[in-house]
């Protein structure tokens, strides 16, 4: 059996805008999805899954995955995790040219799934890891990163950027503008996560951007802002400009950011009152985090009180502080 994990992420500034070629800045998280992969003799692959935030399941398979049998879980949480493993078993497929080579697969992930925490790339990277481990062939992780982008943007019908994927099998900050993808060194920042127990269709937020963008002018202005505020977020970041107040003005920048995202219409009611929450609270700034319309927010408080804030807020399911994961993926057995 062979065992790889790999950490969730928080968009610290540019989600959307990186999937149009603007640079984004995510930071992998202390929270991970660790893959179990064992070689089998048939051409089945047999997934379970547990911990993914709802109820766990198993499913059994061979060839195509349509036909799926009955799982007692909602049908889009099994559509949701089952379409990145897939994707993720194509990839090591192919990666190690055995395409017929079945598995048997167990999911374990603290990271809630579509709540804008990166789930499904950490599912991937370390499905891939560990699945082409166990064919014996050991991808370089740059490699890694890219097999993991392209099993996402199959599963995303293509709009999907190199970001999340990069970022998880990396661990670290990064900074990812199109295909240029590369660690960032950034301080271990107060970041502090607040989860409303909800989800967003990526694919379909994605898709209402690119709308927006296309119908209007200001829209598409509004997605190059983003990427300028990108610019002079990572300028504040860099070690070598540390200066006294930079915590406020990332903050102040996370605001701006998440204005205008939800001025792409991609925040929700509950992100919302959770950012403010958090600003109420003293925060020096709060934005959403991926790709919206419900799940995560992230914010920038040392204290405790954005935290306490945020656990009492209608709305918000669970908050935590999440400790920046200097590992990406983790060879774990
Ligand atoms: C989703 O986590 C982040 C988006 O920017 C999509 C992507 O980058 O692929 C919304």
């Amino acid at each position: 059996m062979t065992v790889s994990s790999a950490p969730g992420k928080v968009y610290l500034f540019g989600e959307h805008a990186v999937v149009y070629g603007e640079p984004a800045v995510p930071c992998a998280i202390e929270r991970r999805a660790t893959v179990s992969v064992e070689a089998r003799d048939d051409d089945h692959v047999r997934v379970e899954a547990s911990d993914l935030s709802l109820d766990g399941f198993t499913v059994e398979y061979a060839g195509a995955t349509d036909g799926r049998p009955d799982v007692d879980v909602p049908a889009s949480l099994v559509e949701a995790a089952m379409g990145y493993v897939d994707a993720a078993v194509e990839q090591a497929r192919e990666a190690v040219d055995r395409p017929d080579a079945g598995f048997d697969i167990s999911v374990e992930s603290s990271i809630p799934l579509g709540a804008g925490l990166g789930s499904s790339a950490a599912v991937t990277v370390a499905g891939i890891d560990a699945a082409t481990r166990e064919l014996g062939h050991e991808l370089p992780v740059r490699e890694l990163a890219n097999r993991a982008y392209r099993a996402e943007a199959a599963v995303q019908d293509g709009q999907a950027s190199r970001a999340d994927t990069f970022c998880s099998a990396l661990g670290g900050a990064v900074r990812v503008e199109g295909d240029d993808c590369r660690a960032i060194e950034a301080p271990n920042l107060p970041l502090v996560v607040g989860f409303d127990g909800g989800a967003g269709d990526t694919g379909e937020l994605v898709a209402g951007v690119r709308a927006l963008k296309a119908e209007y002018d200001f829209a598409a202005d509004t997605v190059s802002t983003i990427g300028n505020l990108v610019r002079t977020g990572e300028q504040i970041l860099d070690p070598e400009n540390e200066a006294e107040g930079s915590l406020a003005e990332l903050g102040r920048l996370m605001n701006f950011n998440h204005g205008l995202l939800a001025s792409l219409g991609v925040s929700s009611r509950s992100l919302d009152s959770m950012v403010w929450a958090a600003r109420e609270a003293g925060a020096h700034g709060a934005k959403l985090t991926g790709a919206g319309g419900g799940g995560c927010i992230v914010a920038l408080d040392p204290t405790p009180e954005t935290l306490t804030a945020l656990q009492f807020t209608p709305g918000c399911e669970e908050a935590f502080r999440a400790e920046l994961a200097t590992d990406g993926v983790r060879r774990e057995a």
